[in-house]
């Protein structure tokens, strides 16, 4: 199936002491149409702006310069190049056909306005609908992800809602545009596993019923093995590994992956002992040269000081790291990074 986005070697530069700092330092990968696909990694590895780039939000950081390319290409349509649309353009695919669940909800909602006002808004722009259909249709919505008691949330203001039950209402919010994809940057960080399954769920079944592709940022490898199709895992501005999921959790390729594999508690419980990756990660205005990862691996080579990897491997699984170079995996054609 062809690929509803595809982006290609985006970079993203933004001015800082002692020279510019490049949280996202060329980012390529595509999304097809129903596909749910993970970008993990620790915290500041880039996966909110990159996230937040594909859809223009961060043209607004003073002096920031945004490279490469963000094709957007819903099927039966021509395809439309994202990093060059004008403000007003944007905005009309955001609300409607790109829908975004932010990290920081609250941000999203405005505190003057009920509930139902604000999803109805969406729903009269994108699907006509108005006064008791759009009331209904909020209801559904609301019901959908988890809302207790949805006619009477509805009726009430942000303020009179948790924090869990206001990323709830923006997710409601995002669908009623039915959007064809959704950025959904850490969406079920803040509720609880009962309500984390049933968005979860009804996620799912926007994939199956109407192609809803799905850009699913989180920390939790637990949730990324129960609902994504492929895993992108991030570090220091780049994707350093890509894979299908179950490939990624049998045999991951990248040292640090693996770290954060074992990192992981085991359902088994067979009393192995958890590690952590020891030290952090590098700060974008101060990348080493060579592999980023290599200060805290304890497999560097001589080349990983020096020289950045290629990706080894092929299209479906990928890592950037010199140990692969003269594995079987480099055989087949590495992937550009
Ligand atoms: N507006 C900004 N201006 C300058 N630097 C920024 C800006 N926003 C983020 N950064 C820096 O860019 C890096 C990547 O940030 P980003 O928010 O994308 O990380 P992340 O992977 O989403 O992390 P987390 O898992 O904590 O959400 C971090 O070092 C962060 O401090
Ligand atoms: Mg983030």
């Amino acid at each position: 199936m062809s690929a509803i986005i595809e982006v290609k070697d985006l970079r993203l530069s933004i001015p800082a002491q002692g020279g510019p700092a490049r949280p996202v330092d060329g980012v390529s990968f595509s999304l097809s149409p129903g596909e749910c696909v993970g970008l993990v990694g620790e915290s500041g590895s880039g996966k909110s702006l990159t996230s937040q780039t594909l859809i223009g939000l961060t043209r607004e950081i003073p002096g920031v310069k945004i490279e490469g390319s963000v094709r957007w290409q819903p099927e039966g349509e021509q395809s439309r190049e994202l990093l060059k649309m004008s403000e007003r353009e944007l905005t009309s695919v955001r609300g409607g056909e790109i829908g975004m669940v932010f990290q920081d909800p609250l941000s999203c909602l405005n505190p003057l306005f009920r509930v139902d006002y604000q999803i109805g808004e969406v729903l009269a722009r994108h699907c006509g609908l108005k006064g008791q259909a759009a009331f209904e249709r909020t209801v559904e919505l609301l019901d959908s992800v988890g809302v207790p008691q949805p006619e009477q949330r509805a009726r009430q203001y942000p303020h009179q809602l948790s924090g869990g039950l206001r990323q709830r209402v923006i997710l409601a919010m995002t669908l009623a545009g039915e959007p064809r994809m959704l950025i959904a940057d850490e969406p079920t960080t803040a509720l609880d596993v009962t309500v984390q399954a049933q968005i979860l769920r009804e996620l799912g079944k926007l994939r199956r019923e109407r192609g809803l592709a799905i850009l699913f940022i989180t920390h939790d490898l637990g949730v990324v093995a129960q609902v994504c199709d492929r895993v992108m895992v991030m570090y220091a501005g780049r994707i350093v590994e890509q894979a299908p999921v179950k490939e990624f959790f049998d045999n991951p390729r990248h040292p640090y992956s693996r770290g954060l594999l074992e990192s992981l508690p085991t359902l088994s419980g067979d009393g192995s002992k958890l590690t952590s990756i020891p030290g952090s990660p590098p700060q974008p205005g101060s990348f080493p040269p060579g592999c980023r990862f290599c200060p805290r691996c304890d497999s560097a080579i001589a080349p990983c000081q020096t020289q950045y990897p290629p990706h080894f491997g092929d299209n479906r699984h990928s890592a950037a790291c010199w140990l692969l170079e003269d594995s079987p995996v480099a055989s087949s054609q590495p992937g550009k990074q």
